[in-house]
């Protein structure tokens, strides 16, 4: 089956975001709600408001932060609709998505409607986030059932890259196979097969993992900070900890989950032990404190004496104070770090040992209950809760024989999985093959979808072409080879760009394309600062020209290079991350693509080749009578007000993107398309000829100064951003040159390092920086 088209049923939260995200994959998708219920005397018939709930959904989607849609064009693809007057539009849906009220009745009452209106080889899923599957088709015909699935969505979710799936034995398999298929390519979702059980894998863990963190806190007597600090960054999880987490979801619904948990799950359930919330939550409920979207959480702004500042609750007095920074160790690095702090004997290490060891104990025992194997479970905390590790990367992390050890000293049970693991790890690499234990100790490969081809798994094949401690180069197959950021943040420094340098000759002898491609969260946040702040403290120019050169070249030579370059970023691409995609010969980007050249924030102008690569992709671009102006302008605003695409959509309307670059919906198969457009490319590949740059020089003066004014004037630069703006006019314009004569590439690389140079010498500059 092929789904073109989706509706989506109920348009709260859930609902409105999935339809959003639905036409962010170009699929045109119907969005129904009830109609109103309006008052008898309000004086309005209502007819003209019918489908008021959906439409309202979509201005609110249009005004959603973080933006739910990829772009606002987008939103034509959804249409609002109400399930009394136009049921019928669901004749032509290939996936029927419900998500409308928790409540069985309501989403029973409205699958009668559905199977009689739907045509037979429809699909219907449930976006339930509680009720089993068994009792969603309980007295529905066998044609139903067959056709009938879960496909739980997380939300946010265009920005939640976990579904899981539930399906029954009824469930037509290649009904399950089309939505795993279209949910991987069109919506960018890792799909993870879920048994029919309360909560299914990742809420099942997480709701446990954060009552065992509520509870344990309380007891102890640590702070919300304490807490938060201790059961985050040291793990992978994210800074909101417990109580943060606690605070985005809404302390409210606590209450909710917990009761329908306690009536889903068996006696012997460990859940049961947690099932408990304490006094000080249930009065913080009652007192509207629910979290982010209600008066304050656990934490909240205050305005102070004029002044926001953050508060945190007492968990013994339930009075607001200042908030106090709990600082503990990064990331530990070592095994031995990762025991140390859990074994340190004070409360914050207890708190951590109590809660992480309950949590990982939990999960090991699910297994198979919820998942068939620990891949799965892996999968969905680390997508649906956004944690590095999964509980068995954890338990790897720790060294499950040695945990197994501590749970026999504490006399507690050792879940059948660890036992039969032994001293041996969860996950190994068999002859470069990544493999997980299942439970009676033997070892399978950890499959991929076809297409999916992940630096992650090259590396444990082979040792890298070329590195240093900031970049390397991969052999990625069939003559391509993949250039990899690693530094912190993925900055470029010296390193960087040697090994940049390096590559070229490599590729050019031994490979017949190059990727520009890392799998971190973020492409690049561009150069290095710090290097250059501390040239500019100690007045080193020569060092701060050395370096802009050493980029200009660098870039240069990648752009030249006799073979095909092909970026393929994902996340920030900023500054000196975004030139270097300005270099290549095209481009492949995740969906999730926030790139722009953003040097005006820190008081300078790109100096690696941007405003020369940006400005002609605007004069080819705005190629028409009115010369260089428009494209000038273009490119000058964008630079100076920093702009940063919201997304790839995005980034192709500012041109960062070209028209014929692509863009990939799922993470883990950006690398696989990135190296089939170079393989397309590598046949007969020439490089681009010398860019020739025919600018208007000083007579550009008056035009640029009337933008530069009315970016101040609208209040969008401030002064020393005056400064910095008539820099980046300069070089656009073309500094000093004649109109009738053209510029060289090398000309227009002249101009940026003059403004560079003289803007990081202001002090408005370094106060930046
Ligand atoms: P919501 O309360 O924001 O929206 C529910 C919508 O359903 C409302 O607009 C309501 O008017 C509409 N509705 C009620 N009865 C209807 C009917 N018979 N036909 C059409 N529309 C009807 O709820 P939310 O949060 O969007 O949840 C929807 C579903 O998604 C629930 O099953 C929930 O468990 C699940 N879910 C919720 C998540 C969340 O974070 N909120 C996460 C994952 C799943």
């Amino acid at each position: 089956m092929v789904i073109k088209k989706v509706a989506v049923i109920g348009a709260g939260v859930m609902g409105a975001g999935i339809a959003a995200h639905i036409a962010n994959a170009g699929i045109p998708v119907y969005l129904l709600d009830i109609v109103p219920t309006f008052r008898q005397d309000s004086g309005q018939s209502g007819d003209d408001k019918r489908n008021s709930i959906a439409e309202l959904a979509v201005a609110k989607l249009l005004k959603a932060e973080p933006a739910a849609f990829m772009h606002k064009n987008y939103a034509r693809l959804v249409t609002p609709g109400n399930i009394e007057d136009h049921l019928e539009w669901l004749k032509d849906a290939d996936w029927v998505i419900e998500a409308v009220v928790e409540n069985p009745a309501v989403k029973q009452a409205l699958y009668q409607k559905l199977e009689t209106i739907c045509r037979p080889g429809a699909l219907i899923s449930s976006n339930t986030s509680t009720l089993p599957l068994k009792l969603l088709v309980r007295g529905m015909p066998d044609s139903f059932k067959q056709r009938f699935m879960i496909t739980h969505f997380f939300n946010p979710p265009r920005y939640m890259r976990l579904l899981e799936l539930v399906s029954s034995a009824e469930t037509r398999p290649e009904l399950v196979d089309a939505v795993r298929r279209f949910a991987d390519i069109y919506l960018g979702k890792d799909s993870v097969a879920c048994k029919d059980t309360p909560g299914f894998i990742a809420n099942r863990i997480g709701i446990y993992w954060l009552q065992c963190g509520l509870l344990d806190a309380i007891e102890l007597g640590l702070t919300v900070e304490q807490a938060d600090a201790a059961m985050s960054v040291p793990f992978g999880i994210p800074k909101t900890g417990i109580f943060g987490l606690l605070d985005l979801v809404g302390i409210d619904l606590i209450p909710h989950i917990l009761g329908s948990m306690k009536l889903a799950l068996p006696d012997e359930d460990a859940f049961h032990q947690v099932n408990f919330l304490p006094e000080r939550v249930q009065a913080m409920i009652a007192a509207g404190l629910t979290g982010r979207k209600g008066k304050g959480g656990f934490y909240r702004l205050h305005e102070t004496d004029g002044k926001r500042v953050k508060e945190a609750v007492d968990l013994q007095t339930g009075e607001y104070r200042l908030s106090e920074k709990c600082v503990l160790p990064d990331l530990p690095k070592t095994q031995d770090e990762l025991r140390a702090f859990l074994l340190s004997g004070d409360t914050i290490g207890r708190f951590a040992w109590q809660v992480l060891s309950k949590t990982l104990s939990y999960s090991a025992g699910l297994i198979p209950e919820i998942a068939d194997d620990i891949v799965a479970v892996d999968t969905a905390m680390c997508l649906g809760y956004n944690w590095k590790f999964g509980p068995f990367e954890l338990l790897d992390r720790l060294g499950a024989d040695w945990f197994v050890e501590r749970l026999l000293a504490e006399n507690r049970e050792v879940p059948p999985l660890l036992a039969a693991c032994g001293d041996d790890y969860l996950y190994k690499v068999d002859a470069g093959q990544r493999m997980h234990v299942d439970l009676a100790g033997n070892y399978h490969p950890v499959s991929r979808p076809d297409g999916i081809l992940l630096l992650a798994d090259i590396k444990l094949r082979a040792p890298a072409v070329l590195a240093n401690p900031s970049v390397s180069l991969w052999d990625i197959g069939d003559g391509v080879a993949c250039l990899e950021f690693h530094s912190k943040m993925n900055t470029l420094d010296m390193d960087s760009l040697a090994l940049l340098r390096q590559s070229v000759d490599k590729v050019k002898s031994e490979f017949s394309a190059l990727i520009v491609h890392n799998d971190a969260d973020n492409f690049s946040a561009g150069a290095n600062l710090n290097l250059l702040v501390q040239a500019i403290h100690s007045g080193d120019w020569p060092a701060v020209a050395q370096l802009i050169k050493q980029g200009q070249q660098s870039y240069k030579a990648l752009k030249y290079a006799p073979f095909p370059v092909v970026g393929a970023p994902s996340g920030l691409a900023l500054g000196g991350g975004c030139e270097v995609l300005l270099h290549c010969d095209a481009i492949q980007a995740h969906a999730e693509l926030y790139v722009g050249l953003v040097e005006a924030g820190v008081g300078l102008v790109p100096g690696w080749g941007g405003c020369k690569e940006y400005l002609r992709r605007w004069l080819e671009f705005t190629r028409r009578p009115g010369g260089a102006m428009p494209a000038i302008a273009q490119a000058f605003e964008t630079i100076a007000m920093a702009k940063v695409s919201k997304s790839a959509a995005e980034a192709k309307e500012m041109l960062f993107l070209s028209t014929t670059d692509g863009i990939t919906m799922n993470k883990d198969r950006l690398l696989a398309d990135a190296k089939a457009k170079a393989l397309l490319l590598a046949p007969g590949y020439a490089p681009p000829k010398a860019g020739v740059y025919q600018l208007p020089g000083p007579g550009a003066g008056a035009a640029m100064d009337i933008a530069v004014d009315n970016l101040k004037k609208a209040g969008k630069i401030t002064d020393y951003d005056v400064e910095v703006s008539r820099q980046l006019a300069d070089v656009l314009s073309g500094g000093l040159c004649d109109i009738t004569e053209p510029l060289t590439e090398d000309d227009l690389l002249s101009l940026e390092l003059n403004a560079f140079l003289y803007l990081v010498q202001q002090p408005g500059t370094l106060a930046r920086l």
